[in-house]
């Protein structure tokens, strides 16, 4: 098997495509064939120590994968050989073949591919458990996504409209807004020429009539946070979903009293820890969403797995439109 190996966290230029011989599967464990693995910002996070988990070095990075069961270890009862599954590890999937929990593998249903599935399980989970679990999200409401171009974002957006709200698209180019309207965004604000904070306040105010948005989702933070939480409408509920920008933004708190309005944290990754059956039911659900056409990744593009460095580059200059998928 080949895997990208990241021996010191310095950056994605110390990343290397080793050799490596193919590892039996242990109790608990199934080996998977990787068909397709996605880049998620944690990845860009994690090869340079930045990232809250920091795994035991060496290790092989990759998040999100989907691929074909090819070995099965001692226990493992619920997969089979040859079945096609998705898996969110944390790491293991910029490689051929990866040694995965069962617990976490997901078995595709027919008609689930590698690639979309590779790219679903991280941006839907965490969307939908901000907007219908964390903020509660009504039917009629007005949403305003920001990055709304992005991983998350894309899957916010689909999952707002699936669940009957209106939603307004916040993004830094017109190509990114007019992909985001593509995908069922009502109206979009490109923050570049609407730069923050005032004329970003101002057309966010326009598109709901003055009323502000009742929820704002809001995976970049940095600059855009403040304005953003000035435009809320009564009872918004302001999620706090990352840190794309960089910086980890600060607010007066006297906002949330003048506007009735709640900052509503939110960490996937825990939730599905913490709350497993929970997690279990929303990933049930949103397969069912998928396959009712409701739902689909948006793929900016495919690449060969050796050229993740590039990839990287991509998704590091604000360059990807959704999300990024590697294949072998
Ligand atoms: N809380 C959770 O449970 C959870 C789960 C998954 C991900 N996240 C977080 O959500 C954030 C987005 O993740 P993602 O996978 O959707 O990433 P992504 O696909 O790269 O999207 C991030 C978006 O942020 C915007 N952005 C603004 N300033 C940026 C900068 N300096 N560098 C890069 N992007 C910038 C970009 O849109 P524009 O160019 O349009 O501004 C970009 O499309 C990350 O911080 C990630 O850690 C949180």
């Amino acid at each position: 098997m080949h895997a990208w190996l990241c021996e010191t966290p310095t950056g994605v230029d110390a990343l290397t495509w080793t050799e490596q011989p193919t590892p039996t599967p242990g109790p608990g464990q199934a080996l998977i064939e990787i068909k397709a693995a996605s880049l998620n910002f944690p990845d860009l996070l994690i090869v340079q120590n930045k990232y809250q988990i920091k795994p035991p070095l060496p290790f092989v990075p990759g998040s999100e994968y989907a691929g074909v069961v090819v070995a099965i270890g001692e226990g493992v009862t619920q997969l089979q050989m040859g079945q096609n599954v998705a898996c969110l590890a944390g790491t293991g999937g910029f490689a051929t073949h990866v040694l995965a929990p069962a617990a976490l593998c997901m078995p595709l249903p027919e008609g689930f591919g590698h690639v979309d599935a590779a790219a679903f399980i991280m941006t839907y989970g965490t969307s939908w458990h901000a907007l219908m679990d964390r903020a509660q999200l009504k039917p009629g409401e007005t949403v305003l996504v920001l990055g709304a171009a992005g991983g998350v974002g894309t899957a916010a957006i689909q999952i707002a409209k699936a669940a009957g709200a209106k939603v307004i698209a916040a993004a830094s180019t017109d190509e990114k807004c007019a992909l985001c309207e593509s995908i069922g965004a009502d109206v979009s604000i490109n923050y570049s020429t609407h730069p923050l904070p005032g004329a970003f306040r101002d057309a966010i105010k326009a598109a709901t009539g003055g009323k502000g948005p009742d929820v704002i989702y809001d995976p970049v933070g940095g600059d855009f946070a403040e304005p953003a939480f000035r435009s809320i409408g009564w009872r918004g509920r302001y999620l706090v979903v990352g840190f794309a920008a960089g910086g980890i933004p600060t607010l007066p708190l006297n906002l949330t009293l003048l506007k009735g309005a709640s900052l509503v944290g939110v960490f996937w990754g825990d939730f599905a820890k913490r709350e497993p059956q929970a997690n279990a039911k929303m990933m049930a659900e949103l397969a069912v969403w998928y396959a009712e056409g409701k739902i689909k990744p948006v793929i900016d593009r495919t690449m060969p797995m050796a050229q993740l460095k590039d990839a990287y580059t991509h998704m590091g200059s604000r360059g990807v439109k959704g999300k990024l998928v590697m294949v072998n």
